[in-house]
């Protein structure tokens, strides 16, 4: 199959790596252009993928013919980046989060909505392998009506070291991790109406917190959202997502090593799940970087067929909005009642 779509991926940093190598296994896509303004990774990655580099996005957009940006820098570009895209009329894919601050997304969604643009956040979470068959089996109705869950991200791995921005990041565990599990709650279950937030820094050396506890209300369910950086276990799970969902005729639950347990109507069905291989993933990440083609599959399927992608620009205001009311619950002491910030 000859490619469809031309992109450029701008920020070829840790991360971005599960983005080229993925996309190099979708022959529906062609790599234009690599960009980052750090020379020795830019040369890396054009060594490594192809693509003409680039070390000023506009100078790329200006130069390159491409029907796509794929997004991989920090958040503090974002919003420069997508303001990019819409200018030149490219669609665009960005990793999370979109930004911080509730102005700078809408400002992104407003200028490529304006434009009539493809626009996805790269919210990876619910693209897992084991997310997906939690879906499916919510779908199938095997548990009945879900009135509780439980989502659950801890481990003890040293995060700073792969990513060392975080040491210094006022926010930090909310915005890196329990923003993944708030999203998995909305597809689990469904939208929040408040929220309340109590977190901790347990790690001196960090500035923001890393041990967070969400209590989540929604309509006729309740789920609790607890991420933690400082979990000492028997084994590693880094980096898997436990989930408990309770329904009217039954529960699931994902524990580690993927477990997966449903019991639906008093019968009991338990499976280890087996993650899809790629050639370039290993574990522990394999679970991350087979979401990560989940996410890009996804991505060009909507643009092959016109269909807004599930986390689409104007999606994660709502998603951002849960993230930004779990800070301000956590500064004011009381729930933030979900919608507030748009
Ligand atoms: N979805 C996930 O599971 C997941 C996991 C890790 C990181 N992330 C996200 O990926 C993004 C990148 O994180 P990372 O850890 O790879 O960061 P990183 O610092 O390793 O990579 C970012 C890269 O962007 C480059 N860059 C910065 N400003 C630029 C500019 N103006 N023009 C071009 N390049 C520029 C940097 O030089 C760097 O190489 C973040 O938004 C982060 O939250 C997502």
């Amino acid at each position: 199959m000859s490619a469809r779509y031309r992109y450029a991926l701008i920020g070829t940093g840790f991360f971005a790596q599960n983005h080229l190598h993925a996309w190099a296994e979708m022959p529906e896509v062609e790599l234009v252009a690599v960009c980052d303004v750090d020379e020795e990774r830019l040369a890396a990655a054009a060594a490594q993928f192809g693509g003409t580099p680039y070390t000023d996005a506009r100078e790329l957009l200006q130069n390159e013919d491409v029907d796509f940006i794929d997004i991989a820098t920090t958040p503090p570009t974002h919003r420069m980046m997508v303001e990019l895209a819409a200018e030149y009329g490219v669609a665009a894919l960005c990793q999370k989060p979109l930004a911080w601050e509730m102005a700078d997304a809408k400002a992104m969604v407003d200028a490529m909505e304006a434009k009539n643009l493809p626009f996805m956040v790269h919210e990876n979470f619910r693209f897992q392998y084991p997310m997906r068959r939690i879906k499916e089996t919510l779908d199938s109705g095997a548990i009945g009506r879900p009135f509780f869950g439980r989502m659950s991200f801890r481990t003890d791995y040293d995060c700073y070291s792969n990513q060392p921005w975080l040491v210094d990041s006022e926010r930090m565990i909310i915005v890196d991790v329990a923003v993944h599990l708030f999203d998995l709650a909305r597809f689990f279950i469904g939208e929040p109406r408040s929220l309340y937030t109590e977190a901790l820094r347990v790690n001196p050396r960090i500035r923001g917190e890393d041990v967070a506890t969400i209590l989540m209300k929604m309509d006729d369910a309740t789920v609790i959202v607890d991420a933690s950086y400082e979990t000492r276990s028997d084994h590693s799970t880094y980096p898997q997502t436990f989930v408990t969902i309770e329904g009217t005729e039954g529960v699931i639950h994902l524990g580690p090593d993927y477990r997966l347990q449903v019991v639906s109507c008093g019968e009991v069905t338990e499976e280890t799940l087996k993650i899809p291989d790629h050639t370039w993933t290993s574990e522990p990440w394999n679970g991350i970087q087979d979401s990560v083609s989940g996410v890009q599959r996804h991505w060009i399927e909507c643009l092959d067929t016109g269909r807004t992608p599930e986390t689409s620009g104007a999606d994660t205001l709502r998603l951002l909005d849960i993230t930004l009311g779990a800070y301000e619950s956590l500064e004011t002491g009381l729930p933030y009642r979900v919608g507030s910030s748009f």
